[in-house]
């Protein structure tokens, strides 16, 4: 899938950032989409897919599972899907490449049918924790027949033929852990319930309403929140309108902050405040960032965002913020050394497992830039003190969002800031070089 060769790719001082952009449709919602379409019946227009790899390999494990799946235009996809509970031996190998998402919401869908699958990765993927999805799904019924060493994929997991409903505290914030719980529960008897100490995005909640699953969502026990999904509904077929992803809008929005005179537009951004976190802490360093044309669309709230370069004073981001910007901490800590003092940004244990260690990676990098951070214990500190260095080539070891977030703060640090690969970009953001070339930005 990835060229043997890595591509190396740098980014300059750049002129100021001026236009609009459109950034690809929510990875998320897409991945749901095509999953949950796969386990109506009959027919499920989505339009706005993100097509990156990620995504992309979720459809062939669809498909291999048996839902028709069938792409009709530019991000217009339909899927036929085969009901709950009507997933189809695949006759080779899920390989999810990059993408623990993909991975490990069709492990969900898997667990819950008497179907037996092996579930692969990439060498990324491949050094991912799987165990906290095989523990939930086991209680459901489920059972691993083998694995790698320490719950690492590969992993061939055996669903159940008639799934038990739980109640699973899940052990981590996590939307992945809740969605598969949840996903298995579609074909067991009763209700399935997952709480969460913390709220993780919530679009498999959403998602499983709009095609007609009854789930109801508590917010006020002590214990946290509450998810009731009663089972074995048929859900029906809904279309889907998939809105950019704010996790990419993240890296537009830092460099228009950065790169000094720059005013950019962002368009159709989801603002589901579980997935907000970085525009809530950017607002508090002083980023001027204005909410435009907000409107709602099948469940989820979306708005044009225009940012304006702003001089960042640096804060303390609370860990209880972490699970809404759990993937916007590396572009965090880039606009973090830019700003004038120091951000703190804690409780960043979840960062060690994600496509890399990103806390270790995050920190690697920007020392390579000439930013003195430090871990202690699961928090970063990035000192500010206005415009970083550069100079440096940063190791991005498989992880989409080490490279973009690097290449943004190339666009405005003393010398130009280099990495190793950009391939990597292409799992969430195909089109993120010329998209920020169109805004002004000077990379080669
Ligand atoms: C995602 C959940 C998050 C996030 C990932 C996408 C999802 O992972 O990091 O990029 O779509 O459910 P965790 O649930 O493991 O925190």
């Amino acid at each position: 899938m990835h060229a043997a060769a890595p591509s190396p790719l740098a980014a300059r001082r750049s002129p100021p950032l001026r236009g609009r952009a459109r950034v690809p449709g929510d990875k998320s919602i897409s991945h749901r989409a095509l999953i949950f379409g796969a386990l109506t019946v009959g027919e499920t227009r989505i339009s706005g897919l993100l097509e990156g790899e990620d995504v992309i390999n979720t459809s062939k494990a669809t498909r291999a599972l048996g839902a028709e799946v069938e792409r009709t235009g530019e991000g217009e996809w339909r899927v036929h899907g085969v009901g709950v509970g009507g997933l189809r031996p695949p006759s080779s190998v899920l390989d999810f490449g990059n993408s623990g998402t993909g991975c490990r919401l069709v492990m969900g869908a898997v667990a819950g049918s008497p179907v037996t699958a092996t579930f692969d990765g990439d060498a990324s993927l491949r050094k991912r924790p799987m165990q906290r999805i095989l523990d939930p799904v086991e209680l459901m019924g489920a059972r691993t027949v083998s694995m790698s060493e320490h719950g690492r994929l590969p992993i061939t997991l055996a669903g159940a033929r008639d799934p038990m409903p739980i109640v699973y505290r899940t052990p981590v914030p996590s939307a992945q852990i809740k969605s598969a719980v949840l996903l298995a529960g579609l074909s067991a008897p009763g209700e399935t319930i997952v709480i969460e100490a913390q709220a993780s995005r919530d679009h498999t909640e959403r998602l499983l309403s709009h095609f007609g699953a009854e789930v109801k969502v508590e917010n006020d026990g002590a214990e946290g929140r509450k998810i009731t999904l009663r089972g074995e509904p048929e859900l029906v077929p809904a279309p889907v309108v998939v809105p950019a992803d704010p996790s990419s809008a993240a890296f537009p929005m830092v460099a228009a902050l950065i790169v000094p005179g720059s005013e950019v537009i962002l368009t159709g951004v989801m603002t589901n405040p579980l997935r907000t976190g970085l525009i809530t802490t950017l607002r508090e360093m002083g980023a001027d960032i204005e909410t435009l044309n907000v409107r709602h669309d099948l469940g989820e709230e979306m708005a044009d965002l225009r940012v304006c370069a702003s001089a960042l004073r640096g804060v303390e981001v609370p860990a209880a913020r972490a699970p809404s910007m759990i993937d916007e901490y590396p572009v965090l800590a880039v606009a973090a050394s830019f700003a004038e003092g120091t951000t703190v940004m804690r409780g960043l244990g979840e960062l060690r497992t994600k496509e890399s260690d990103r806390l270790a990676v995050t920190a690697d990098a920007l020392r390579a830039n000439g930013v003195a951070v430090e871990i202690d214990g699961d928090d970063l500190i990035v000192p500010g003190g206005g415009r970083p260095a550069g100079g440096g080539v940063v190791a991005t070891h498989m992880d989409h969002r080490i490279a973009m977030g690097f290449l943004v703060m190339g666009l405005a640090s003393e010398r130009p800031v280099a990495i190793d690969d950009v391939s990597f970009i292409a799992t969430s953001f195909p089109g993120y070089v010329p998209m920020l070339r169109s805004l002004g930005a000077e990379l080669s």
